[in-house]
């Protein structure tokens, strides 16, 4: 039950921003531009797009065709409207399923795109999982998140293990995307900025959600939780990042 009402505090919380996690279109454009020899309107899978800002980018840099898709209808919406404002609409192509289970025809894409959504299916998985819907020599560009230092902070480690089990180092998560059939062709991290930008968004949304839901701990407690994590970069968010990898389909 507090799931459910836990959800409808985050989603209002989140209403129509215009991303879901660290980024920036620049960034979107610079993996992007590290994939060489694309053909011609390639097909895109952008998993867990989020209200769509690299789907869109990903329209304007040239896919031909790009399959959105993501778990929470109204972010599909929000992506349909803003495509049809961008005039993509012809291009971006949005469904509602669950990473974990949408099936595509084996060899279909081009690219597999997921910008801070891959951890929700595991990242080893999802690369496995959508490995044969890619093309020979097809291309995956993924953020995904990694510690920065050797010794990361002890309040920083025991919040982003029990957020998110899947972080490590970035050559772990070079060698995860090895061992899972793809060569490494680059990888970069998200400059600080992409963060503070992300959590500017959230924070300008926190004054008036505390007073309407003065008197509701529920909502409250989404509050806090949001404020935890926004401490929790302030203090320490020099030890972790996103990581942009890019990599190749392996024979
Ligand atoms: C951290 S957000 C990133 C969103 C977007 N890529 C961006 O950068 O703005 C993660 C996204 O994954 C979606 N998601 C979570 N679990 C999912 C699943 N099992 N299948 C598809 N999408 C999922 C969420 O709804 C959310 O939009």
């Amino acid at each position: 039950m507090f799931e459910e009402k836990f959800w409808s505090y985050f989603f209002e919380i989140h209403h129509e921003l215009a991303r879901e996690a660290p980024g920036a279109d620049s960034y979107t454009e610079k993996a992007w531009r590290m994939i060489p020899n694309l053909p011609d309107n390639p097909t895109v899978l952008d998993l867990g797009c989020g209200p769509g800002a690299s789907s869109l980018m990903l329209a304007q840099l040239g896919a031909g065709h790009v399959l959105a898709v993501d778990l929470y209808e109204p972010y599909l919406k929000q992506l349909d409207r803003r495509a049809l404002i961008k005039g993509f609409s012809d291009r971006i192509e949005t469904r509602c399923a669950d990473m974990a289970s949408l099936e595509l025809p084996i060899e279909s894409l081009d690219v597999l795109w997921s910008e801070g959504a891959l951890y929700q299916m595991g990242f080893r998985d999802g690369l496995t999982r959508y490995r044969p819907m890619l093309k020979p020599g097809g291309y995956v560009a993924v953020t995904e998140a990694v510690w920065l230092t050797d010794n990361p902070p002890q309040e920083a480690y025991a919040y982003w293990e029990m957020e998110y089990p899947d972080i490590s180092n970035i050559q772990a998560k070079l060698n995860n995307t090895e061992d899972c059939g793809y060569s490494i062709i680059g990888h970069f991290t998200l400059p600080p900025k992409t963060w503070t930008d992300y959590y500017a968004a959230i924070e300008a949304r926190l004054p008036a959600f505390r007073e309407r839901y003065a008197r509701n701990p529920e909502a409250q407690e989404v509050l806090s939780l949001h404020e935890r994590e926004i401490e929790i970069f302030r203090r320490y968010g020099d030890s972790y990042g996103y990581e942009f990898i890019v990599a190749r389909k392996q024979d």
